[in-house]
């Protein structure tokens, strides 16, 4: 590899895990609806409130009798708001193979105290055996592993006949990849990953079964307004019509309905998954060829098409201590973000040091296929 720079930059250096870049051709202009000043329980407020719901609902084909609401707290809200609602009912086994999932057991097993939990763990670039889910057990899990860039699969581990929950934390999965409704009964998002929206605001998706769960079992700990979902037994049906439980970002909310109407625009869901996968084929090619960085996914079927981790298999690099180690991944993303080639591409806080470059929709891949030789440059760079 020759020392000298690439002749040409990624037009939008933006591959950051979260927020994520913003649809191509964003501007502030995009905000200019944006209903400000103005209550959100007005009825053009709600009317908005319930427009990114439908409008969720039709992009990703979220079958018509399934509940969406728009929670307080990102994704971390809507997994946190489902499990202290619909936990303790049954035995639960609680997946993680990264950061994430580390959190959520975290909240299984320490902060609720879940006497009845398996925890079933794999190292960053593995995932566990999926198939050990019990399906009479509610099930935790992630659809992608955003700080391992491994993702489930498919969903054929999954019961179909199953008496648990399952329930999906698919934030960096939504809009990026194709998620089984039918064995999903409670799925979490947020606003600022794959559509390159803004943070506050969290997604919760809820099946028949799970709303039966709200409506026929009361947890034995204390539930703050924040995530209380249900009334005197029963769901309560506005927050799912865009009567949100606390008072929403009005202009986080016009940046997701102008994601969305990019999303469509662009062909929907099939085509976003398009991109993503396009986009992860620009790195797969270049790793092929690189010669020092490769997947910390192990095997290709749990690669992820969105949050892309990789890690550094130079020789030189493996004879490294962990603390030189961690220093030179630290090195190539600094001059990456210093040549404003790539802003934010570092692999997160507690992963193998590495990269991690976002490959969701909103990232252009002409972007990607300019970043490439960047990677060989920096590595070059850092080594020497
Ligand atoms: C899989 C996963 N879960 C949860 C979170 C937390 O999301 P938020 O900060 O939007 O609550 C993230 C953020 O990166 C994530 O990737």
């Amino acid at each position: 590899m020759t020392g000298s720079e690439p002749a040409v930059r990624p037009a939008r250096p933006f591959f950051s895990s979260g927020p994520c870049a913003k649809r191509p051709g964003w501007t502030p202009e995009a905000l200019s609806g944006a209903l400000l000043g103005r209550s959100h329980r007005s009825k053009p407020g709600k009317a908005k409130l319930k427009q990114a719901i439908d409008r969720t609902r039709d992009l990703l084909g979220i079958p018509s009798d399934y509940r969406i609401g728009i929670v307080p707290a990102s994704d971390t809200g809507a997994v946190e708001m489902a499990m202290w609602s619909m936990l303790g009912a049954k035995p639960v086994d609680a997946f993680a193979w990264e950061s994430f999932g580390e959190d959520w057991v975290t909240d299984v097993v320490k902060q609720l105290k879940l006497k009845d939990a398996r925890v079933l763990k794999a190292g960053y670039g593995e995932i566990p055996d999926l198939r050990a889910a019990d399906p009479r057990h509610d099930i935790v899990f992630l659809w992608n592993g955003t700080t391992s860039g491994v993702r489930v699969p498919d969903g054929d581990w999954i019961a179909k006949d199953r008496e648990g929950l399952t329930i999906c934390d698919a934030t960096s999965a939504a809009f990026a990849m194709d998620l089984p409704w039918d064995k999903l009964d409670v799925t979490t998002f947020s606003w600022q990953k794959a559509l390159g929206g803004e943070a506050a605001h969290g997604m919760l998706v809820l099946s028949p079964r799970a709303v039966a769960r709200l409506e026929s079992y009361t947890p034995p700990w204390p539930l703050p307004k924040i995530f209380r979902l249900t009334k005197g037994g029963k769901i309560v049906d506005g927050i799912f019509e865009g009567e949100t439980i606390n008072t929403p970002s009005m202009l986080a909310l016009e940046d997701y309905l102008d994601a969305l109407t990019w999303a469509e625009g662009v062909g929907g869901l099939k085509a976003l998954i398009a991109r993503a996968d396009a986009n992860l084929g620009v790195v797969s090619r270049w790793v092929r060829e690189c010669g020092w960085a490769d997947f910390l996914a192990k095997e290709q079927g749990t690669r992820s098409n969105t949050s892309v981790c990789l890690k550094i298999i130079d020789p030189w690099f493996a004879g490294q201590n962990a603390d030189a180690q961690a220093n030179l991944a630290k090195i190539v993303a600094s001059l990456l973000e210093k040549e404003g080639v790539a802003f934010d591409a570092g692999s997160y806080r507690s992963a193998p040091p590495g990269l991690r470059i976002w490959c969701g929709a909103t990232v252009e891949r002409s972007d990607l296929e300019a970043l490439m030789p960047w990677l060989d440059w920096a590595w070059d760079k850092a080594k020497s």
